[in-house]
């Protein structure tokens, strides 16, 4: 059964694609097609696919990998993008795309892959893209060695998978990181904040729906560029800490039902904010006055649902 989270592939018309092969075919010379080692990484891919959607028809070892359903090179021929969302693609993710030294973009979202996501392509020195999105994949994330350099990822989704144990400690190395989506797992112990001291750029940390557990530790006071921060649905307790308000860049803040404490005072310094979910925790004190000079909070209804709205993880989806 298809998410409805997960679009249906659109394609291109038929005749839009025949001109772009003729025009692929005559501006390219012959001579140039993808090197015999970024054919075999994607083949070694395919072979790991127990059900793979049709690609075979296409990604034959004859051709110039280049021009494969799903692949694009870049202008020196190496495989720049893997884009196979939603195909139906049943299997495993072969460790051996690590090889492709040109990656930059793989998003593998919405298939039914199994099994867990390689190390290789965590800590892949060209890859700013991963989204592996919607599948059934398993076990942790990789720790990544001590001594790995600065990786370029900026954007990595890896929710609504199943899967487990605390989020990598070592991840720091990933300076670029703009957005982290790992809504919808198993993941548990704290939250990550600590990427906040490494990554400057980081816009988007969304952890709802796991079991993180434990006081929001520090750290979220050094993502000075924050605009959403959701992480309901977990078993978070403790105060909401002052670090959180330093955050003056989030415009979304969303922690409902876990078992947060305290007072909300410091809320006034979100002058940014346009959402805020806070219900269905512990917080006791009244909503300060001061509230309502938050000019751009658009849904004030859900800052505090009645004190009845418990945890109740049976309609978590
Ligand atoms: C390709 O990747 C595999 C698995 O990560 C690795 O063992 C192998 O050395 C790589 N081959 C080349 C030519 O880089
Ligand atoms: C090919 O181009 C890509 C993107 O510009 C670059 O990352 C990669 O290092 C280049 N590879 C080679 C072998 O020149
Ligand atoms: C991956 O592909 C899906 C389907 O086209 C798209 O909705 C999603 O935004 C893509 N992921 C990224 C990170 O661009
Ligand atoms: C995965 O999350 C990223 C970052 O939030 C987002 O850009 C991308 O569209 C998401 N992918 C899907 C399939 O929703
Ligand atoms: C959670 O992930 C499962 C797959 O593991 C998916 O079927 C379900 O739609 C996801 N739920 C949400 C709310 O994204
Ligand atoms: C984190 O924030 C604290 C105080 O807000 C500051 O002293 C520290 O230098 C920051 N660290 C980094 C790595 O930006
Ligand atoms: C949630 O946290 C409480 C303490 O705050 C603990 O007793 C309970 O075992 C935790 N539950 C899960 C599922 O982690
Ligand atoms: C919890 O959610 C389920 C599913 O929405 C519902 O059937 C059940 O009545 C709820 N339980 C409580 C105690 O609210």
């Amino acid at each position: 059964m298809r998410s409805h989270h997960c679009p249906n592939r659109s394609m291109f018309p038929l005749p839009f694609l025949g001109l772009a092969l003729v025009l692929l075919i005559s501006l390219v010379p012959p001579t140039s097609s993808c090197t015999e080692q970024e054919k075999s990484s994607l083949l070694q891919l395919l072979a790991g696919f127990s059900q793979d959607g049709g690609l075979a028809a296409s990604w034959r070892k004859d051709t110039d990998c280049c021009t494969w359903e799903g692949i694009t090179c870049s202008p020196n021929r190496t495989v720049s993008d893997v884009l196979l969302a939603s195909r139906g693609i049943e299997g495993s993710i072969s460790q051996f795309l690590g090889n492709l030294t040109g990656l930059l973009r793989l998003n593998l979202s919405c298939n039914s892959l199994s099994g867990g996501l390689p190390l290789e392509l965590v800590s892949s020195s060209s890859i700013i893209v991963l989204d592996v999105s919607f599948n059934r994949l398993t076990g942790g994330l990789s720790e990544l060695p001590s001594s790995t350099p600065a990786r370029p990822l900026q954007v990595v989704n890896v929710s609504s998978n199943l899967f487990t144990g605390r989020f990598p400690s070592t991840w720091e190395v990933m300076k670029s990181l703009v957005a982290l989506n790992a809504k919808n797992n198993s993941f548990t112990g704290q939250l990550p904040t600590i990427l906040c001291l490494s990554a400057p750029s980081f816009t988007v940390l969304e952890l709802s729906f796991n079991e993180f557990s434990g006081n929001i530790p520090p750290g979220l006071g050094n993502c000075s560029m924050l605009k959403l921060l959701s992480a309901g649905y977990n078993n978070l307790s403790g105060t909401l800490p002052d670090d959180v308000f330093k955050v003056t860049s989030l415009e979304h803040l969303s922690l409902p039902n876990n078992w947060l404490e305290g007072a909300l005072n410091g809320i006034i310094k979100l002058k940014n904010l346009v959402s805020l979910d806070l219900g269905g925790n512990e917080l006791s004190g009244n909503i300060p006055e001061s509230i309502g000079e938050l000019k751009s909070l658009e849904e004030q209804g859900q800052l505090l649902k009645p004190a009845q709205s418990r945890k109740n993880r049976s309609s978590a989806q």
